[in-house]
C-alpha cells in the first residue's frame, strides 16, 4: 500500500489497478456517446512539452515523466478501444521518437494484455489520428492484426495524401471545415461503434475535445517539481474557451513514492456538463 486516496477519503491503496478500477469501460456502456477521457502528466508551473534537447519541436520533460505514472497512463490506455493521437505522433514516429501508446508486449504489462483479453478486447486499441496537413506516413505495425487507424482531418484534404493514407490502410474522415470539430468527429467515432475514447494526444485536441463538450474526465498527474522556461505547452492551448470549462474533483491521490520519494498528485476531474 503505498498511495494514499485523499478525495474521497478512503485510505492506503496499491499503485497497481488504480485507475483501472475507476472502471472507465462499465461507465462508458452506461451513456449514449462514448466516453472520452485525457490525461497528462505536468510539472507544479503546468509544462507538460519543453523544447526537445537537439530536435526540433517538444516532449515531454524526462524530469517529470516518471514510471510510476507511466504505470497509470498504461492502465487508462488500456481501458479504450480507440486511443487519439495527433499527426505530431506520427511525424515523431517517423523520426524515431515515438512508439505504441499501449505497450501490450512490454512484460511490466502482461497483466493488463490479459486484463484485455478478458474484456474480449484485442491487445491494441484502435487509433485515431488529428490532423489538418496530413503529413505523416502510417507505420505497417499500427494496421497489423487488423488494427484499425482513422484519420480525422479538415475539409478538402489533398488528394494526394488522401490516397496515400488510404493505400496505408488508412481511414480517413473529414470532420470539420479549418479545424476538426470534437463533436462531428466523436459523433463519428459512435458511429463507428467505439465506447471508451482515450486521448493521449496534446493541448490543441484537448481543445477541440473541450470546446464541443465532448470531454468526460481529464486525468492530470502533478510533479512536485517547477521548471520554468519557454516555450512550453501546457494541457490547453487555443482561444479563449467562449465559455469556462467547469469541473469537478472526481478522485484525488498521493503518491509519495515517484521520483525517488519527490512525490506527485494524482487527480481525476469530471467535466461538468
Ligand atoms: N505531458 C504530457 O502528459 C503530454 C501529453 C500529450 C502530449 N504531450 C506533448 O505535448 C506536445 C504536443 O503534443 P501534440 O502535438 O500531440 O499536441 P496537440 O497540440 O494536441 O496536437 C497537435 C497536432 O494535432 C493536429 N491538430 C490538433 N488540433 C487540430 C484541429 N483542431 N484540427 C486539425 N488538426 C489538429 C495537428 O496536426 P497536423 O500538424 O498534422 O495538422 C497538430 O500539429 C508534444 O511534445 C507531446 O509530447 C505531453
Amino acid at each position: 500500500m503505498s498511495i494514499s486516496q485523499l478525495f474521497p477519503e478512503v485510505g492506503q491503496r496499491p499503485l497497481q489497478n488504480l485507475y483501472l478500477n475507476h472502471n472507465l469501460r462499465q461507465i462508458a456502456r452506461q451513456q449514449q456517446r462514448p466516453f472520452v477521457y485525457a490525461n497528462f502528466v505536468t510539472s507544479l508551473d503546468g509544462r507538460i512539452a519543453i523544447p526537445h534537447p537537439t530536435k526540433p519541436g517538444l516532449k515531454v520533460p524526462e524530469n517529470i515523466a516518471n514510471d510510476r505514472d507511466w504505470r497509470l497512463f498504461q492502465e487508462l490506455a488500456a481501458q479504450a478501444d480507440l486511443i487519439i493521437s495527433s499527426g505530431r505522433y506520427l511525424r515523431d514516429w517517423a523520426d524515431g521518437r515515438a512508439q505504441e501508446i499501449l505497450r501490450v508486449d512490454d512484460p511490466a504489462y502482461a497483466d493488463l494484455r490479459a486484463w484485455r483479453e478478458g474484456e474480449g478486447l484485442r491487445p491494441q486499441p484502435d487509433m485515431a489520428i488529428i490532423s489538418g496537413s496530413l503529413d505523416f506516413p502510417i507505420p505497417p505495425v499500427l494496421t497489423a492484426n487488423g488494427r484499425r487507424v482513422i484519420v480525422f482531418t479538415t475539409a478538402n484534404p489533398d488528394p494526394t495524401r488522401a490516397a496515400e493514407i488510404e493505400a496505408e490502410a488508412g481511414e480517413l474522415y473529414v470532420t470539420g471545415d479549418s479545424s476538426v470539430s470534437g463533436e462531428k468527429m466523436v459523433q463519428k467515432m459512435a458511429e463507428l461503434g467505439y465506447k471508451a475514447v482515450y486521448s493521449a494526444a496534446g493541448p490543441k485536441v484537448l481543445h477541440l475535445l473541450l470546446t464541443d463538450g465532448v470531454l468526460d474526465r481529464l486525468y492530470l498527474t502533478q510533479v512536485g517539481r517547477l521548471l520554468g522556461g519557454s516555450p512550453f505547452s501546457s494541457i490547453l492551448e487555443g482561444d479563449l474557451l467562449q465559455t469556462a470549462v467547469d469541473v469537478q474533483l472526481h478522485t484525488l491521490y498521493h503518491d509519495p513514492l515517484a521520483l525517488d520519494g519527490l512525490g506527485q498528485l494524482l487527480l481525476a476531474y469530471d467535466i461538468v456538463e
